[in-house]
């Protein structure tokens, strides 16, 4: 498990990483809707591997979290060049990820998480999950831009739910 988040906490202080970070900060300075913060990729971490507790299903945590502080990190490069940011993100995140020790095959599995991470899915596998958690972690009903916010209404999280 040390090892483990040996690698994950590797992706945090990667200077890409940082330097992507306060790319995407600096953008969203007077964004009124979503930021994408590292409490927001923590929170899909942690929804991520509860789903998947309660749904008894196989979730492995260094895959997961380091899926979910990458999931974002293009987000820059969407709002300054139009590229969907599933895709900006992986781009980046694959040089990372090889920096920081992963093999081939985690990469790979971390990175179809992350360019799948906007596509909707109910399925009960870890996609699915992510999906999902990525959605649960946003709390729009505490948020005073809800209603200019373009998420379909059946996609807010209007009340607390567990
Ligand atoms: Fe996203
Ligand atoms: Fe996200």
């Amino acid at each position: 498990m040390q090892e483990m988040m040996e690698r994950v906490n590797r992706i945090w202080r990667h200077p890409e990483y940082q330097s992507c970070l306060e790319k995407i900060r600096v953008c969203e300075k007077e964004r009124i809707f979503c930021r994408h913060t590292p409490e927001h990729f923590l929170d899909v971490a942690r929804i991520t591997c509860l789903l998947a507790y309660e749904e008894d299903l196989p979730a492995d945590r260094e895959t997961v979290y380091a899926a979910a502080l990458l999931h974002d990190i293009g987000r820059h490069l969407q709002y300054q060049q139009g590229i969907p940011h599933e895709q900006a993100s992986a781009r980046i995140a694959e040089g990372i990820l090889q920096d920081c020790g992963f093999t081939a095959e985690k990469s790979e599995e971390i990175l179809s998480l992350i360019l799948s991470h906007r596509t909707r899915s109910d399925r009960k596998d870890l996609k699915g999950l992510f999906y999902r958690a990525d959605k649960l972690s946003r709390n729009c009903f505490a948020c005073p831009a809800r209603e200019r916010c373009d998420w379909p209404e059946e996609k807010k999280n209007r009340n607390i739910i567990c």
